[in-house]
């Protein structure tokens, strides 16, 4: 009998496919795992979707750190993780990323993860399981996505930004945070946005009778797609004209997630005025000009 628990148990954790080193104690405390060992399956499906985006921005974080040291040493790294929620996201990158690395005496390394949440429960419980877990290079602020941009316990410079279905438009407050902070590199798996399905509302009787292509958001469901389909298309050329280079890909199966749509930016530092052009163009097409340089301001 207990032998098959235990089988049935090493076989589940083998489904989830862990990270050599990666804390057991953690998952446990964010109810991933239960307590005798077994994956919660509520929260399977989160635990896939944080482990595949970190494995997008290994690569980019690695190549940050690497390009930011000088002389052997280290700059410090840091991440602000906007609607946080229970900050799976945060704490999974400091116990992967993160935590080895403040573990190896022989070189020094530094950097912080901030969680950024309006749910002041959540702040609470993420505190406390730092604390608990010592992972004392974390802080969880009590501020929306919009406050943090001018909020003095946050650092001038942040290197990496991630909002992972944050709500509506705290992703798009979250670019503006990353652009005022120049970060690196952006990780956004953007969650439904109204503003646009809302001016896309607003002006529906007057498109339907100068455009078929009004067509496309005719109906109440399809405004509501359309809406969140042609924000993401303007938060790409945004980021680009900003000076960023974007891929957007899945973050997992459809299966997992129907808001799965991860968009990566890096930092090149060349702003691209065709994509300003075409994001001005497409602002004028579907006659939201006005909202839209509130939103992406180009400056
Ligand atoms: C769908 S949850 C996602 C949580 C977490 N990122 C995850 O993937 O598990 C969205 C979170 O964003 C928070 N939130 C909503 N609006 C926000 C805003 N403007 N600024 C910061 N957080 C916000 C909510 O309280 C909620 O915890």
């Amino acid at each position: 009998m207990k032998k098959n628990k235990t089988t049935s148990t090493t076989n589940s954790l083998a489904d989830l496919q862990l990270r050599e080193g990666q804390s057991i104690d953690l998952l446990k405390s964010l109810h991933i795992l239960t307590m005798d060992g077994k994956i919660n399956q509520d929260s399977r499906r989160k635990l896939k979707q944080v482990m595949h985006l970190f494995q997008l921005i290994e690569s980019p974080l690695m190549q940050l750190i690497q390009s930011q040291s000088k002389d052997g040493e280290n700059t410090p790294i840091t991440l602000a993780d906007h609607g946080a929620g229970k900050s799976y996201l945060g704490f999974i990158l400091y116990d992967l990323f993160f935590k080895p690395r403040f573990d190896k005496a022989e070189i020094p390394f530094f950097g912080h993860i901030y969680g950024i949440e309006t749910r002041e429960s959540l702040v609470e419980s993420s505190q406390l399981l730092a604390q608990q877990l010592d992972f004392e290079h974390m802080s969880f602020l009590n501020l929306t996505a919009a406050q943090s941009i001018q909020d003095p316990s946050l650092p001038s410079h942040v290197d990496l930004v991630t909002a992972l279905h944050a709500c509506d438009t705290a992703t798009d407050d979250a670019i503006s945070f990353a652009l005022h902070k120049k970060a690196q590199l952006i990780a956004l798996v953007p969650c439904c946005q109204a503003e646009m399905a809302a001016q896309l509302r607003h002006n529906k009787a007057f498109d339907l009778s100068r455009m078929p292509l009004s067509e496309l958001w005719r109906h109440p469901l399809h405004t509501r797609e359309m809406g969140s389909q042609v924000t993401n298309v303007l938060r790409c050329l945004y980021l680009e004209a900003m000076g960023y280079q974007v891929t957007v890909t899945e973050l997992v199966g459809w299966e997992h997630s129907l808001k799965n749509e991860m968009i990566l930016a890096r930092n090149i530092h060349q702003k691209k005025r065709s994509a300003a052009e075409r994001l001005q163009a497409l602002l004028q097409e579907f006659g939201v000009v006005e909202w839209g340089a509130k939103r992406f301001a180009l400056n």
